[in-house]
């Protein structure tokens, strides 16, 4: 096996031996990556660019160009980076200019489809008018990570996203048009055929996607969630027992913490900040004593600072701004 590798990269450096290339070993890769070259011109030509953050597009090896990864001894494009890095979700109004600027717009070619390698994905941040989704993004099928966050896409989300079926990590937040339906009358029913997920729903409207919960449900294996922002019905009870992060916050709850979430016992993080939780804080939460993240900032609460919290040894980061917390904070804050 390991002999025939070498063969097959010394017949194909044989091969290429005619061609002028600058570089020792790395060039062998342009070589095996000419057809994904080539698909990457075409998703160039189809983008707007105008800060030409893709100046470095050009030439023989692909590899070398800005946001591309490859496999260092196949040649074979592994990543692609087009997240804007001139924005942020926090960028404020005084950046704008410049941070427009640099957005990538207009079409994603399906030439990507050529990149039967490709593990990652990011086009978060950048700028697609407001288009959906392109339905063949589900047919990445080696796709292990997608971030498509604020990117200004708006719509349905492709049911085709289902199909990515090794997908880890999947954020489609903060899509354009806040509040928008998500995936109308298919219910997320997509997401079932997915698992071992990150999956991160900034600010999408579940208000009516009613079978929401049963949907996410049917992923035991979901590591972590977010929905901040996303409008959410009541809940009554989780099935996703190997959660460790959830994400909860600006929901506008205010009803009791549900029951279900201490049974998320491999929780580490969990945030619940900006919603309408009132006192008191409750006692079940402290059977959650492995959480690192604690963030109960701007809810209702008016009460002391329940003594059973300073017992979370693993506690990082803790926040209770924003309540009426009163009284005194005890000594054993030190733990
Ligand atoms: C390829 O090699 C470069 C330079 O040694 C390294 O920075 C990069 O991480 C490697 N890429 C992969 C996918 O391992
Ligand atoms: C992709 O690019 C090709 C060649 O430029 C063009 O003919 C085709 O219409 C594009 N397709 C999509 C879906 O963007
Ligand atoms: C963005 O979309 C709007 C409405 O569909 C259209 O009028 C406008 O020309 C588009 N802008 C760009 C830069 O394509
Ligand atoms: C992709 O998803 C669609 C709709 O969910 C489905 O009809 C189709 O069979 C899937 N294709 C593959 C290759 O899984
Ligand atoms: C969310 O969706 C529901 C049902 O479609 C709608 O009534 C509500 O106005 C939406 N919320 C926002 C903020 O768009
Ligand atoms: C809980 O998850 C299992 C495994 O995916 C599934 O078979 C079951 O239907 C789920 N239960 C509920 C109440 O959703
Ligand atoms: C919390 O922990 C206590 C004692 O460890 C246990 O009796 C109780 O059932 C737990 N509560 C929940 C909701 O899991
Ligand atoms: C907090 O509780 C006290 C009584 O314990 C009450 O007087 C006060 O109005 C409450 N504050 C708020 C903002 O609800």
């Amino acid at each position: 096996m390991a002999s025939s590798k070498v063969l097959a990269l010394f017949f194909a450096l044989v091969f290429v031996a005619n061609i002028k290339f600058s570089l020792g070993t790395v060039d062998a890769t342009v070589f095996f990556t000419t057809r994904e070259r080539q698909a990457l011109l075409t998703l160039k030509q189809g983008l707007t660019d105008s800060k030409n953050r893709l100046s470095s597009w050009a030439g023989e090896n692909c590899c070398m160009w800005n946001g591309v990864r490859c496999d260092n001894k196949t040649g074979h494009v592994l990543e692609l980076d087009l997240r804007n890095p001139k924005y942020s979700y926090y960028t404020t109004n005084d950046d704008y200019e410049t941070n427009v600027m640099a957005q990538l717009g207009n079409e994603i070619n399906c030439s990507l489809l050529k990149l039967k390698h490709l593990k990652s994905l990011d086009l978060s941040l950048n700028d697609f008018n407001g288009t959906r989704i392109p339905e063949f993004i589900g047919s990445l099928q080696t796709l292990r990570y997608l971030n498509l966050a604020k990117a200004s896409f708006s719509g349905k989300i492709p049911h085709q996203v289902g199909n990515l079926s090794n997908i880890q990590y999947l954020n489609l937040g903060g899509m354009l048009g806040f509040g928008m339906p998500l995936s109308g009358d298919d219910h997320l029913q997509w997401l079932s055929h997915l698992s071992q997920l990150e999956l991160d729903l900034n600010a999408a409207n579940l208000s009516n996607a009613l079978h929401w919960l049963q949907v996410i449900n049917m992923l035991p294996s979901l590591l972590e969630l977010h929905l901040p922002r996303c409008q959410l019905p009541p809940l009554s009870y989780v099935n996703f027992t190997s959660l460790e992060i959830l994400d909860f916050s600006s929901n506008q709850f205010n009803f009791p913490l549900p029951q279900w979430l201490f049974s998320l016992t491999s929780l580490l993080k969990l945030r619940l900040g900006s919603n309408d939780f009132q006192d008191p804080v409750p006692h079940v939460l402290q059977n959650l004593t492995t959480l690192t993240v604690l963030d109960l900032y701007s809810n209702k609460f008016n009460s002391t600072i329940p003594s059973w919290l300073y017992g979370f040894k693993s506690l990082k980061y803790l926040d209770l701004s924003s309540n009426w917390f009163h009284g005194t904070i005890s000594a054993a804050i030190g733990g």
